[in-house]
Parts: C-alpha cells; sequence; structure tokens
C-alpha cells in the first residue's frame, strides 16, 4: 500500500471508530470498537516497514495522531459509561429504611375556638379590647353587684355551683361572663369597649342541649350618652360580620343588671326566616341576652350614672358551631372529644 493510502485508512478508521465510540451503548462495546480500531492500526503499522524516508514519517505521525484521538474520544466515553454504571448499581444496592408508617395529619383549632377566636376578631376590628377574667368568682361580682340582691328570685335561675371555700354560698363557679363587666368598672376608666369570651359553669345535667361546662362572651361599653340605638347597631354590624345577610331582634326581657333589657335573637341565617330544622319552624334563633347597664349597677362601680351609661350584651358561644356545623349534640361538641368527629371541621 502506497503512504497516501495508509495514511487515508489511518484516519478514516479514526474517524469512524470515534463515532462509534461516541455511540458505544455499554463498555463492552467499547471494548470491542477500541480492540477493532487496534487491529486496523496495526495493520498500518505493519504497511510502514515496506516505505521509504520521508513517507515511513509522515504515515507514523499520521498514525499517532490517529491513535491519540481514538484513546481520547475512549477515555471520554469510558468514564461517562463507568458513571452510568455506578449509579446504576448504588440504586439496585440501595435499602429502603423507611418504616411504614400511617401519615401525619395536620391538626386544627376546635370548632369551639375558631368561633371564639372570629368574634374577637370582629370585635378588636370595631376597637374593643379583649379580656379573660377568673372562672371561680365571688357572690359579690357574680350576682350582688349585678344588682341581683341576696334572695332574689333571678338567683334561682342560674343554678350555681359553689365552691366550699370561705362563708356558705359565698364563692362560686361563675354562672355567666356578667361578673367581668362589674370587675371592668371596678379596675378601668371609661370609656370602656370590651368583650369578655370564657367558660361559664350551672348545675345542669348533661345532654344535648345541657353541658354543666359552656362557653360565653360578654360585651361592655360604657361612655357618655350611650344609648339603646348604640346597643342596637352594634349587634346589627356584629351579627352582619358573623352571619352574613342577617337580622336581629330584640324582645323585651329582664335581667337584674340591665333596664330595659332584651332578649336577642338572629333571623336564621340557614333558611332567611322562612322557617327550617335548625331554628324549629320560627326562623329565629335565640342567642342571649342584652340592655342598657343598670344605673345601680354603675353606682356599685362608682361610676356617676348621671354621667355614664353604657349597654352589655352575652350570649352562647356554643350554639354558633352548632348551628354552623349542623351538630346535633352539644356533647358530642365539647366532651366527646373524637378526633374522627372534630376532623371534619
Ligand atoms: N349574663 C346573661 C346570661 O347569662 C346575659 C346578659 C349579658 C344579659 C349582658 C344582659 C346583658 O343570661
Amino acid at each position: 500500500m502506497s503512504a497516501s493510502e495508509l495514511v487515508a485508512r489511518a484516519e478514516s478508521a479514526a474517524h469512524a471508530a470515534t463515532a462509534a465510540l461516541v455511540a458505544a451503548a455499554d463498555l463492552d462495546e467499547l471494548r470491542r470498537i477500541e480492540r477493532q480500531v487496534d487491529d486496523e492500526l496495526a495493520a498500518v503499522k505493519k504497511g510502514i516497514k515496506d516505505l521509504e524516508g520521508a513517507d515511513r514519517s509522515a504515515v507514523g505521525k499520521a498514525l499517532g495522531v490517529a491513535q491519540t484521538q481514538v484513546r481520547t474520544v475512549a477515555d471520554d466515553r469510558r468514564s461517562e459509561l463507568e458513571r452510568v454504571a455506578a449509579t446504576a448499581r448504588l440504586a439496585g444496592e440501595r435499602l429502603d429504611l423507611t418504616a411504614q408508617g400511617h401519615g401525619s395529619r395536620r391538626g386544627h383549632l376546635h370548632p369551639v375556638t375558631q368561633v371564639w377566636r372570629e368574634l374577637e376578631d370582629i370585635f378588636c376590628g370595631l376597637g374593643y379590647e379583649v379580656h379573660g377574667g377568673p372562672e371561680v368568682e365571688d357572690d359579690w361580682h357574680n350576682f350582688e353587684a349585678l344588682n341581683f340582691p341576696p334572695g332574689h328570685p333571678a338567683r334561682a335561675m342560674q343554678d350555681t355551683l359553689y365552691v366550699d371555700l370561705g362563708a356558705p354560698e359565698q364563692v362560686l363557679l361563675r354562672t355567666h361572663t356578667s361578673p367581668m363587666q362589674i370587675r371592668l368598672m371596678e379596675t378601668q376608666a371609661p370609656p370602656i369597649y370590651a368583650i369578655i369570651p370564657g367558660r361559664t359553669f350551672r348545675r345542669d345535667t348533661p345532654d344535648a342541649r345541657h353541658s354543666p361546662v359552656f362557653h360565653q362572651i360578654e360585651c361592655l361599653v360604657i361612655d357618655r350618652g350611650i344609648t339603646m340605638g348604640d346597643l342596637m347597631g352594634t349587634i346589627d354590624v356584629f351579627f352582619r360580620a358573623l352571619f352574613g345577610d342577617v337580622e336581629a331582634r330584640f324582645l323585651p326581657s329582664f335581667f337584674p343588671f340591665t333596664e330595659p333589657s332584651a332578649e336577642l335573637s338572629v333571623s336564621c341565617p340557614f333558611c332567611a326566616k322562612s322557617g327550617c330544622r335548625t331554628c324549629s319552624q320560627t326562623g329565629w334563633i335565640e342567642l342571649g341576652g342584652c340592655g342598657m347597664v343598670d344605673p345601680n349597677v354603675l353606682q356599685a362601680c362608682n361610676l356617676d350614672p348621671e354621667e355614664w351609661s353604657g349597654f352589655a350584651f352575652g350570649f352562647g358561644i356554643d350554639r354558633i358551631p352548632l348551628l354552623r356545623n349542623e351538630i346535633d349534640s352539644l356533647q358530642t361538641l365539647l366532651w366527646d372529644n373524637d378526633v374522627r368527629f372534630l376532623r371534619q371541621f
């Protein structure tokens, strides 16, 4: 073979091998291609000994270039294939050590707490302060200062749980959040715009509608020139924030600590007053009581009724999540604490 033929053979062997090496699917194929091109180049090398001087070195040089090119491409492809093979081997050897768990569910606030917070949000938005207060009260705050004199028949309406402490029937579990009206007026100079959500207690046998422990929210406003109009307007705004497009209804009632007093109802948010199961076909849902703070109560807190006036309202919180979620039993809502049930809300 002539020198130029040998050079061409070396070049085309290197060219073909380069393309094949780049496409080699695995290390075996790579080695096969290398052997093939080695043979081809060895044949070229063999041809050199039949050549003379300048031709020898020209072919020798071409051979060297071809070998270097092939080696470089083969080395690159080899390390690439080795990396792929190593990754595949590691994946195959991987041990799954994760235990078969049950997953984790995200918790959420209890439906009563959700409403409690919602009530706080609404009144904070109206500029009210939120207060807590003692659950164990004395007779003065729970009754006497609220214009329930000793022996007053209205005391009997509130089935009181007394605590065996101090003089008989002087320490008790608060039967409503209203004693906080007194505590605020005793300790804060008006104007007062406050709400007090909290736990309250009465001697009741637990059933679907009764619980000896329940939740109320109290509202107290004391300022100059407060009228029944302020009370009604505030309740209207509040009911709409809580229930949407509803009406408030005020029916004459009696509480010793408000005068005039009213029973507070909301138009049924579920049937727009046409009557349904939730409102017992009446179109209205009774929520609590309200009224203008009685002058006797202001006086008991050393406030001059000629200067200050105010309103108060209070109602049960638990009623709201019951209605909203169509829950039949207060026990289920408050006490069963069955997560399968609570998880729904
Ligand atoms: N404390 C009263 C109750 O528990 C409700 C009420 C609060 C009434 C404030 C009037 C004013 O029934």
